[in-house]
């Protein structure tokens, strides 16, 4: 089944399409969203950029550390083309689903088969350290709005869309491969998308926490649950910008803290990102 429907019309992709073929001459089929403070892929060769406010219909990033740049090109010379996506749109910045997902709209009508998203999260887990990363191996929806289809059709059926396991096992492996050849240490657990915008009380963590979550984000749920739906195959990668309980009661953070932390752990993000897009299929499958 194709990842995108064919009869999508989404004006800021066709300006993105239009942009990128006058440039490279090669659509993107592997995306890449980059979360709070975290700087990857800057380098990508070949390529152009466009700001998120030059395209239409694209809402203003308002987030401090969101860049709101779309970039492209090759992040290694005989890898897939990538876009690169550096900052997103967040239900908590008062976003409608639909201007949350503008992202993931975009990418569907251009054709974009595989999507990595990453995100800053507060880590559950009291052996875990800030700046420690995290494949996501499942979450929990906790934002109240359901960005999946609400029923499977017989295509989505037959393809198993509609299934409980959104995380593609492909890249998930290219990913945990890239961290054990680089020496980089990668977790893995249950992310849990809250509505946000205020960090969670000691209470809300201590319930997260015993109803098996490992990271708590404001993002990437209703991302993943659309871009499956639509027929991506999608992996989320956290990074662990602070630990949220401590044995000793409250751990505040901050959104600069976050920023700060996700920088400073950029360089592991871009080792992982770069090794596992380098070995993704280059074609369409
Ligand atoms: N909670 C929710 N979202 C977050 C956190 C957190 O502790 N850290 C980074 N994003």
């Amino acid at each position: 089944m194709p990842a995108t429907p064919s009869h999508t019309h989404n004006p800021a992709a066709e300006a993105l399409r239009e942009r990128i073929l006058a440039v490279s001459g090669e659509l993107p089929r592997v995306a890449v969203v980059l979360g709070s403070g975290i700087k990857a892929l800057e380098d990508l060769v070949q390529g152009g950029s466009i700001s998120y406010g030059d395209l239409p219909g694209f809402p203003e990033a308002t987030v401090a550390g969101h860049q709101g740049v779309l970039s492209w090109g090759r992040s290694a010379p005989d890898g897939p083309p990538v876009l690169v996506a550096r900052g997103r749109f967040h239900l908590y910045e008062g976003h409608g689903l639909g201007e949350a997902l503008t992202l993931v709209a975009c990418f569907a009508a251009l054709g974009v088969r595989d999507l990595v998203l990453t995100n800053a999260a507060g880590g559950l887990r009291a052996d875990w350290r800030p700046g420690d990363l995290m494949l996501v191996a499942d979450h929990l929806n906790l934002q109240g709005v359901q960005a999946g289809f609400p029923g499977a059709t017989d295509a989505q059926d037959a393809a198993g869309l509609h299934a409980v396991e959104p995380y593609d096992v492909a890249w998930r492996g290219r990913l945990s491969r890239a961290a054990m050849e680089a020496g980089i240490a990668l977790r893995e657990g249950v992310y849990v998308g809250l509505l946000g915008p205020s960090y969670e009380t000691m209470a809300e963590n201590r319930f997260l926490l015993f109803s098996g979550v490992d990271a708590v984000g404001m993002s990437t749920v209703p991302e993943v649950a659309r871009a499956h739906s639509l027929g991506m195959r999608v992996v989320a990668l956290s990074c662990i910008t602070n630990i949220s309980i401590t044995p000793t009661g409250a751990a505040e953070t901050s959104h600069q803290e976050v920023v700060d932390v996700a920088k400073a752990a950029s360089a592991h993000m871009e080792t992982l990102l770069r090794a596992a897009i380098a070995v993704a299929p280059s074609r369409q499958g």
